[in-house]
């Protein structure tokens, strides 16, 4: 009975790490592919357009898109996915909030998150990155949710910033 539960164990780990694993890698493609798919380009909705599809199509995530900060809100931008809210103001919700603070969140369970905005009843966990230009100034968030709880790691918070990063802010 020891050696089964033990045996278990061992497999649950051995599992965990492959998956780990198998993040990390698919990510690293998606770096290289986004840095090809931006070069040279200088429009920052193109640009948005094709980072939200192509991290989307990739990791099949419920919803995946940009609010941009215009006018003192996030106003929604470039998207896969379902309709949703068009306007999120200062430090609310995960989104406003991510702005506020410049720095991602990640919510393993929205219901917890307080003040959390919900622009569909399938979205259970999320992710929201901000977007800096050269002054160091949010210009924009990535938001991403999953119908899902806990989908989001720091394998996701590492590769989503550095996806960011790529993203040439003419602001
Ligand atoms: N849940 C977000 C709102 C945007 S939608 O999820 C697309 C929030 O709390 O800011």
């Amino acid at each position: 009975m020891v050696v089964f539960i033990l045996f278990c164990l061992w497999l649950y780990v051995i599992l965990q790490a492959e998956t780990k694993m198998e993040k990390e890698e698919i990510y690293q493609q998606l770096v290289t592919e986004l840095q090809t798919i931006i070069e040279g380009e200088t429009d920052m909705i193109a640009i948005m357009s094709n980072v939200a599809a192509e991290i989307h199509q990739t990791m099949k995530f419920w919803w995946t898109g940009f609010y941009r900060v215009k006018e003192g809100e996030l106003i929604l931008g470039p998207f896969q996915g379902p309709i949703a809210c068009m306007h999120i103001a200062y430090g609310k919700g995960v989104c406003g909030t991510a702005w506020k603070k410049a720095e991602t969140i990640i919510v393993p369970d929205v219901e917890q998150f307080p003040g959390h905005i919900a622009c569909s009843s399938q979205s259970r966990s999320e992710i929201v990155i901000p977007v800096f230009n050269n002054k160091k100034e949010v210009i924009a968030v990535l938001d991403i949710d999953s119908e899902h709880l806990a989908t989001f790691d720091e394998t996701d918070k590492k590769y989503l910033e550095e996806i960011c990063s790529l993203i040439p802010t003419l602001a």
